[in-house]
């Protein structure tokens, strides 16, 4: 079998070649300065991140990808300040980040909506918490829900919509406070394929349209490189990371492009960073069940 030859993921036309020069001329929105988490129980420590450092710049799609159990969650959470690293820091806009705060909006795997609210309500209320009028916390919430194309489903309540829509009403809800950064954890984890594939290009357009940073967490290569201007690829046990790819394919992006060469390349070589390629393929004993007449191969 011939393997299709594929382009180094790391030949970029001069075009993407300047795209990311100019990103990294932005200022940087957060930074991560030698993470390192240890859980210490009686019986063991465990190593989840081990000196894990990068910068996300303004505007810029960042996905942290790597196999189970390698931080991810683990690093998502000390970025939004919900856990503590055991050494380094966490900087935003410069500034050490200690607690959760209204700058970073968090969008989780499972689906956190209030059910008892509705789905305007569930935007508005981070808006009351931080002190606006009901009447602006409204108008606001209401621009939001727009934004993610629910208007029609404002006084709907969470049990009402599918999954798609909780994740865009929980998107709405992270953007409403306006935050400097938007922190995913696998938001589409639980979505199937197509409503998945809508999701990725209502992000996009979203990201687009709104001046935020996104970090994203997946573990899915397709929507690593179809989303993101750059890939940390993180290793397992512990931690750390593996390398920072630039995704050399031109943005912005649509689904046709999941075919281009730098696309599979790119792919291919993570995937190659992830599950390296065995020496050899073990021969695993036979049992035969067919005659001779069923064979297929
Ligand atoms: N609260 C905790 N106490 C002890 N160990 C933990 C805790 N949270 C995470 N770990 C360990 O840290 C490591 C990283 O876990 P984490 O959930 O961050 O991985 P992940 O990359 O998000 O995995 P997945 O892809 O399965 O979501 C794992 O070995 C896990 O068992
Ligand atoms: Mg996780």
């Amino acid at each position: 079998m011939h393997a299709i030859e594929l382009p180094s993921y790391k030949e970029q036309s001069p075009k993407v070649a300047e795209r990311f020069a100019r990103l990294k001329q932005r200022e940087v929105i957060m930074e991560a300065e030698g993470i390192s988490r240890i859980f210490s129980s009686e019986k063991e420590e465990i190593t989840a991140l081990s000196d894990v450092s990068f910068k996300a710049y303004r505007r810029e799609f960042l996905s942290v990808i790597g196999p189970s159990g390698c931080g991810k969650s683990t690093l998502i959470r000390i970025l939004s300040g919900l856990d503590q690293a055991t050494s380094g820091q966490v900087l935003l806009d410069g500034k050490p980040v200690a607690e959760p705060g209204p700058e970073r909006g968090m969008v989780f795997q499972g689906y956190t909506l209030f059910p008892w609210l509705s789905v305007k309500k569930n935007v508005m209320f981070g808006l009351e918490v931080a002190g606006l009028s009901r009447a602006t916390a409204e108008s606001e919430a209401m621009q939001w829900i727009d934004m993610v194309g629910l208007a029609d489903f404002a006084s709907h309540y969470p049990a009402q919509l599918s999954g798609g829509m909780k994740q865009r009403v929980a998107i709405a809800r992270a953007l409403a406070n306006q935050p400097r950064v938007l922190l995913m954890d696998e938001p589409f984890g639980a979505l199937d394929a197509q409503t998945r594939a809508k999701m990725q290009s209502y992000l996009m357009q979203i990201w687009r349209n709104v001046d935020i940073t996104i970090i994203f967490i997946t573990h899915d290569l397709d929507e690593a490189v179809y989303l993101s201007d750059r890939i940390l690829v993180l290793d397992a046990h512990p931690g750390r990371v593996r390398e920072m790819v630039e995704v050399p394919v031109e943005q912005p992006r649509s689904p046709a492009q999941h075919l281009n060469p730098e696309f599979l390349a790119t792919k291919n070589h993570i995937e190659e960073l992830i599950h390296p390629p065995s020496e050899e393929e073990e021969n695993l004993p036979m049992i035969r069940m067919t005659t001779v007449q069923d064979e297929i191969f």
